[in-house]
């Protein structure tokens, strides 16, 4: 079991350090919101620090998830100069592959280990602690110790390759998940306007080809017109932002992600700011 250190208590980092604690590992928290981190406190032992310095001092790994790249470094620049020799920071916020490269190599320059490593599987995969988790890290047996650690949480928990792999490779999972929204949105507002019953409809050709998590997890609430739940709109332009800018970066077109980005805009100019994502629909339903 090690010392850890957790920075970052929202919706995901609330639950995973509860999963730490769980596991049997020597906790300290921090959360700006400090009473977050006394309720945390109160419902798991262990112990809160009121800044990022004190809550890493002396930890063998900092597990950290809070919003982007600017928190990231905000938070990160407290961090680093508190931790323990030898330490590795873990970044669990999906920010960009070039805050990952920079933490990287400020983290080397100080004698500690970092990987970056976002995850998926929203807050139930948090909260019961099946979150996949992607990693990038210059060190493999830097990658092998912090996994020991981060298995407390995650059903798949993989290294890509280097520092910004995981980001890169989270890429790809929102650049996934946009084209199947928007596909699915307009398979489901059609049926509506075709008179079908979208239950029906899922429950017949969700195990075809067509099938997806969307489609078992969301079509239903599609229907029904409810968004007030789940991932907001506000952090999927968030990520859609990240990854237009890295496919600009590369030089690799990505027409669906740019014009579901655009769907997304118009959802948050519609009220749709905190709103799921499967709320994409809603400009179908209601043009
Ligand atoms: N929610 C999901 O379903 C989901 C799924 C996959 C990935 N993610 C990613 O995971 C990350 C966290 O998401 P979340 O849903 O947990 O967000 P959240 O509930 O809004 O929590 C954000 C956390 O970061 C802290 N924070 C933000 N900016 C900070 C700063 N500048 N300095 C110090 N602390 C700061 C917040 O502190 P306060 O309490 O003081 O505000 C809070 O603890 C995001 O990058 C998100 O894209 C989320």
């Amino acid at each position: 079991m090690s010392r850890v250190a957790f920075l970052g208590l929202g919706v995901m980092g609330g639950p995973m350090a509860g999963h730490l604690a769980a596991a049997g590992h020597d906790v300290t928290v921090y959360n700006r919101t400090g009473t977050k981190a006394l309720e945390w406190v109160a419902r798991h032992g262990h112990r809160a620090a009121p800044t990022p310095d004190e809550a890493v001092d002396g930890a063998e790994f900092v597990m950290m998830c809070v919003g982007n790249d600017h928190d990231v470094r905000e938070v990160a620049s407290v961090a680093i100069p508190g931790m323990s020799d030898g330490a590795t920071l873990v970044d669990h916020t999906t920010a960009s592959a070039d805050v990952a490269r920079e933490l990287a190599t400020a983290c080397a320059a100080a004698g500690l280990g970092f990987v970056d490593a976002p995850v998926s599987g929203g807050q139930a995969g948090a909260q019961n602690g099946q979150l996949t988790v992607m990693c990038g890290a210059d060190d493999e047996q830097v990658f092998d110790a912090a996994r020991e650690v981060i298995t407390a949480y995650a059903r798949e928990c993989r290294r890509l390759g280097s520092a910004g792999a995981g980001q890169t490779t989270k890429m790809v999972n929102q650049i996934c998940i946009a084209g199947v929204l928007q596909g699915l949105a307009e398979g489901v507002a059609f049926a509506q306007r075709a008179g079908l019953d979208v239950d029906e409809v899922v429950a017949t050709i969700s195990k075809g080809a067509a099938g997806s998590w969307q489609m078992e997890n969301r079509a239903g609430t599609m229907a029904a017109g409810e968004f007030e739940f789940g991932f907001a709109v506000e952090w999927m332009r968030k990520d859609l932002a990240i990854c237009l800018a890295e496919a600009d970066r590369l030089g690799v077109r990505l027409p669906l992600t740019a014009l579901v980005d655009q769907f997304y805009k118009q959802v948050i100019e519609r009220g749709g700011l905190r709103w799921d994502t499967s709320s994409l629909v809603n400009l179908l339903q209601q043009p």
